[in-house]
C-alpha cells in the first residue's frame, strides 16, 4: 500500500532508531550551519586589513588615525532654473532642446556655478603663506609652486624615488591658449611639454622644469606641438637604473591613439623621446603604468574605441610591452585608469568616457592584476548626489599610497575646465580601502567579495596629525 511521505515522517518519528536517525540529522545541521557561521566569520574578518610590523593598525576604517579623513562634509548646490523653451519653429529646425544639466552648467564659464567650482588666486594654495592653511589641500583652489605659479601637471602621476627619498608629481604643462583644432574637434593646446615638480610632503611643490619638450620644427614628430601628448607616468627601472616614462600620443582628433616612451637617468630629465607604437597592435588612448611589488611593470590602456581597457606586461627594461595582453571590462567604456595595490589585491579607479566634462567613477578589484577585474560600484562619499556622480566634478589620473598608513591613499583627479585648459584645477581626496563593498557581486549570493574604496570630500583636508608626526 502506499504510503504518504507525512504519514511516514510521523511513524518514523515514533521509533527508537528513528529518533536516532533524527538527533544524527539534528546534529548534522547544527554542524553544517555552525560551519557556514565559521566561513562567514573568516570571510568579514578578511575584510578588515591586519596589522604589518612597525605599521599603524586599521581596523574596519575607523581607527582615530584616519577617522578624520573619513568624515566627509556636505554640500548643498544652487541649482539654476531650467533655461527657455525653444520657439515651436526652433523646435523643427532644431529639435528640443537638451534639458540643461548641472554639468552644463558647471561647464559654462559664464555661469555662477563655474565660478564656484574655479575659484579665482585669491584662495589658492599658496606654500609661501604658512600659517593655518599650512598642509591644507583644498580640492578645487588653485594651487600655486614654491615660486608663487600656478602647478602645470596636469593627467599627472607620481613618483617616490628612493634614491633622492622625494616625490615627484609629473603632468601635462597646459599653459597655453586653449583652442580647436576644427569646429567638431576638442578643446585642445598645443604640446608644451611634461611639468615635473618635487617634493618631500606631498604638498610643497618645487618647480624642476619642463623634463619633456613639445618639437617646434618637425611637423612629423610625435611631440610636433600640432599633437597631443596626455597622461604621463613615470617609473623607476631598477635593473637598468632608468627613469621610464610612458605617456598618451595622438594627433589633434585623437585617431593616432598610440603610447609614446621617453627615458632618463635622473627623476628630474631631460627625458630623451624613444618612440610610440600601438601596443598589442590596438588603439591606446588613456592610459596608465603600474610597477608591482615584485618589480614587473604593467600598461593599462583604453582601446577599441575606449569602450574596453587592456592590460599587459612591460618588458624587463620596461621599454615596450610583451606579447601577452589580456582585455577587461570589456563593453564597459572605461578611461582615466588609476591603478594601486593593497594587501595583495589590485584596485582601479576609472571614469566614463565624456571627453572633458565630469562623470561617475567606478572601483574595480581584481586578485590578480592579469584578470578578472571586477567592478565595485562608485567609490565617492560625501559632498552630495551631483558631487557623488561627477567624481566632485573631476577625472581620476593617480592614486598615491600614504607611507606608513597602511589601506590609505591620495586620491588625484583632474577637474578639466575645457574654456581654458591651463585652469584645470586638482581634486586631491583621501581614499581608504576597507569595510564592506556597497555593490556585492550577483553570483555571489550576496556577500562582498571585496573590501570597499571610499574616496571621500573634504572642502579642506590634511593628512592626520598622528600621521605626520609618525612621519
Ligand atoms: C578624456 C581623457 O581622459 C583626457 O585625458 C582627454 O583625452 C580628454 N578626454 C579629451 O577630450
Amino acid at each position: 500500500m502506499g504510503e504518504t511521505a507525512g504519514s511516514r515522517a510521523v511513524s518514523l518519528n515514533s521509533h527508537p532508531a528513528a529518533r536516532t536517525f533524527s538527533g544524527t540529522r539534528c546534529s548534522v545541521s547544527l554542524v553544517l550551519w555552525s560551519l557556514v557561521g565559521c566561513i562567514l566569520m573568516v570571510h568579514f574578518y578578511s575584510l578588515i586589513p591586519q596589522k604589518d610590523k612597525g605599521e599603524i593598525r586599521i581596523g574596519s576604517s575607523h581607527l582615530s588615525v584616519t577617522r578624520e579623513l573619513e568624515e566627509v562634509e556636505e554640500e548643498n548646490l544652487y541649482l539654476p532654473p531650467p533655461r527657455g523653451k525653444r520657439s515651436p519653429r526652433a523646435v523643427k529646425r532644431r529639435g528640443p532642446r537638451k534639458p540643461y544639466s548641472v554639468v552644463d552648467e558647471f561647464l559654462d564659464e559664464s555661469s555662477e556655478l563655474h565660478a564656484l567650482f574655479f575659484p579665482d588666486r585669491k584662495s589658492a594654495i599658496d606654500p609661501n603663506k604658512r600659517g593655518k592653511d599650512s598642509m591644507y589641500y583644498y580640492p578645487g583652489r588653485l594651487w600655486l609652486d614654491t615660486e608663487g605659479n600656478p602647478i602645470q601637471a596636469h593627467g599627472g602621476g607620481i613618483l617616490f624615488d628612493w634614491r633622492t627619498e622625494t616625490y615627484y608629481w609629473y603632468g601635462e604643462n597646459k599653459d597655453g591658449p586653449t583652442y580647436q583644432a576644427h569646429r567638431r574637434a576638442a578643446a585642445r593646446i598645443d604640446i608644451i611639454g611634461v611639468s615635473c615638480y618635487s617634493s618631500k610632503d606631498l604638498w610643497e611643490w618645487t618647480n624642476e622644469g619642463i623634463v619633456l619638450s613639445g618639437e617646434g620644427t618637425n611637423a612629423t614628430h610625435d611631440l610636433h606641438v600640432s599633437n597631443v601628448l596626455e597622461r604621463p607616468k613615470v617609473i623607476y627601472n631598477d635593473k637598468s637604473g632608468q627613469y621610464v616614462m610612458w605617456m598618451h600620443i595622438d594627433d589633434a582628433n585623437y585617431t593616432k591613439a598610440s603610447a609614446g616612451v621617453a627615458v632618463s637617468d635622473s627623476p628630474t630629465g631631460p627625458f630623451t623621446y624613444l618612440y610610440s607604437m600601438r601596443p598589442h597592435d590596438f588603439e591606446s588612448r588613456d592610459m596608465t603604468i603600474f610597477k608591482d611589488d615584485d618589480g614587473k611593470a604593467y600598461l593599462i590602456y583604453s582601446s577599441e574605441d575606449n569602450s574596453e581597457l587592456h592590460i599587459g606586461p612591460l618588458t624587463d627594461d620596461y621599454l615596450n610591452v610583451t606579447r601577452v595582453m589580456r582585455r577587461i571590462l570589456v563593453g564597459r567604456h572605461r578611461e582615466a585608469p588609476a591603478l594601486f595595490k593593497y594587501e595583495g589585491t589590485y584596485y582601479m579607479i576609472t571614469s566614463g568616457c565624456t571627453g572633458w566634462a565630469p562623470n561617475r567613477a567606478l572601483a574595480h578589484a581584481a586578485e590578480s592584476i592579469m584578470g578578472p577585474w571586477e567592478t565595485m560600484g562608485n567609490p565617492c562619499v560625501g559632498g552630495n548626489k551631483i558631487f557623488r556622480s561627477t567624481t566632485f566634478f573631476a577625472q581620476s589620473t593617480f592614486v598615491v599610497p600614504l607611507p606608513g598608513l597602511p589601506g590609505s591613499f591620495i586620491f588625484m583627479a583632474d577637474r578639466w575646465k575645457p574654456a581654458e585648459l591651463r585652469d584645470s584645477r586638482y581634486v586631491w581626496l583621501p581614499l581608504t580601502v576597507g569595510g564592506v563593498a556597497d555593490e556585492p557581486l550577483e553570483y555571489n549570493f550576496g556577500f562582498p567579495l571585496w573590501s570597499r574604496v571610499s574616496i571621500y570630500w573634504h572642502r579642506r583636508w590634511r593628512f592626520p596629525e598622528e600621521w605626520q608626526r609618525t612621519t
